[in-house]
This record gives structure tokens, sequence and C-alpha cells, in this order.
């Protein structure tokens, strides 16, 4: 989203801190989200700019006193979110740690638009019902949040058992609730996260899996209502006269 022109500030709630980890070894030092929830400081402070300037990033900071994150004060939460959205950013994403109690509902309590990356495997889309159940309760308490969709993640389209449980739950869901776009299985992921690099940056000739996020990004600004970037939407140039 970024690349295409949105500010985004991306959020790690994760205790693990994986997203941070995943971009830069040494940051596991800094303040992030939780020193913000604990009271140490301001989070607008602890915000990180990147080298790619409509990126900036907000790791999970020290979680060491949150990693059971059930017993977390939810109005804090949601100061920290309100903070959050006072900065400039145009989207702000929020990664949550598995699991829809503790942090996770206290965000989505305090979001727009729930994204929900599901593994292909059978296992895993059991816990779509129950997500699905939470979100839906989160609106009764009359909190607008939309689901801007659940994308699959780790297809493998050489496994019948992971094209079938995206068959399965496509067929499932109401029409529209899932992301047209997939993301498939691919070693690309282990190389990327070694070399501490987004996989749509890996290189200037796209992979097949940055295709993929592209796609994505540009479902998720439809579905989600967000302006086209300015230099994407400057009209339609015809080939020849
Ligand atoms: N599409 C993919 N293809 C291959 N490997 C992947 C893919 N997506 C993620 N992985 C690998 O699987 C691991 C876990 O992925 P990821 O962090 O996205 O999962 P997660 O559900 O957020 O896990 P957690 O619950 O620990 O936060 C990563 O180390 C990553 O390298
Ligand atoms: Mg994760």
């Amino acid at each position: 989203m970024a690349r295409r022109g949105h500010s985004v500030l991306l959020v790690d709630t994760d205790p693990q801190g994986s997203v941070g980890l995943s971009l830069s070894r040494g940051i596991r030092e800094r303040p992030g989200f939780y020193d913000a929830v604990a009271g140490a400081g301001n989070v607008s402070d602890f915000v990180l700019s990147t080298r790619l300037p409509e990126f900036s990033l907000l790791t999970a900071g020290c979680a060491e006193a949150f990693v059971d994150t059930s017993d977390l004060d939810v109005t804090v939460v949601q100061d920290v979110l309100l903070e959050l959205g006072r900065l400039e950013s145009e989207v702000i994403i929020i990664d949550t740690p598995a699991g829809m109690s503790g942090v996770t509902s206290a965000v989505l309590g305090g979001s727009d638009y729930v994204l929900i990356p599901q593994q292909a495997e059978p296992l895993g889309v059991r816990s779509v019902p129950n997500a699905l159940k939470v979100i839906a309760a989160i609106r009764r308490q009359g909190k607008d949040l939309g689901v801007a969709g659940i994308v699959m993640t780790m297809v493998d389209g050489d496994n019948g058992e992971s094209v079938e449980v995206e068959a399965q739950l496509r067929a499932a869901l109401p029409a529209g609730i899932m992301c047209v776009t997939t993301i498939p299985r691919d070693s690309v992921f282990l190389r990327a996260s070694s070399l501490g690099v987004p996989v749509g940056l890996l290189s200037s000739n796209p992979v097949a899996p940055a295709v993929a996020f592209e796609q994505l990004a540009a479902e998720l600004e439809d579905k989600m209502g967000l302006s086209e970037p300015q230099d994407k939407d400057d009209g339609v140039e015809q080939l020849l006269d």
C-alpha cells in the first residue's frame, strides 16, 4: 500500500514482536506499542520512519509484562490507538497475535476494518466461524467494524487438501467476504525474512507473491473506500491516436 502511494503505519501488537524482528535484528531494544500501553512515553515518539517515505512502523517494543494479554486494560489500548489515529497516516495496519481475545479484541473495538489472514489448512479454517462470531458481537456493541475480507495464505496449488480447504471456505461463506486474492506458499518468504525485507520490496523484478500483495492492496483500497493514489489515477492513455 505504501508503494502504491498511501501513507501507511504498521503497528505490531503481537507480544512476540515478529513484524519488527523480521525487518531489523536490533529492534528488540527499541520502545514500541507495549511501552506506550505501560505508560512509558508518548506513542508518537516510538514510531519509526523507514527508507520508504510512505511507510512507518511501530514495533511491539518491550512486551514482557504483556505476554498474557488477556488482562490488558482495553481502555488503555484504545487510548493508544486513538493517539495513533491523530498521526497523519492514511492507513494504520495493526497486526495482532493469534486468537480473538486480549489485545486482539481491544484492537478490533478501535478499528474500522478487520482483515483475516487464514492459512489454507484443514485445522486452521475451523477458527473462521469463531472469528466471525466475535466480530458480530463487537458490531452488536455498536462499533462500526467492517470486514475487509478473509485472505487465504500459504495456498499450495499442488496440494489437494490446501486447494480443497480454500474451495470449501469460499462455498460456505457469503459472497464477497473472501478476498479474490490468495497468497501462495513460497520459499521466497523465508528468504525475505532472513534478509529483513518485505516480499514486495525484494527485487525490482517482482517475485510472484509480491504481485499477489499488489493485487491485495488494490482489492483493499476498493473495499475500504480508499482514494486511489494520485499518480495512479491520472487518466487512461491510449497507445495510439
Ligand atoms: N505464503 C507463505 N509461504 C511460505 N512461508 C510463509 C508464507 N507466509 C508465511 N510464511 C512463513 O511462516 C512463518 C509464519 O508466518 P507469519 O508470521 O505470517 O504467521 P502468523 O500466523 O502471523 O504467525 P504468528 O501467530 O506466530 O504471528 C514465517 O516465518 C514465514 O516465513
Ligand atoms: Mg503474526
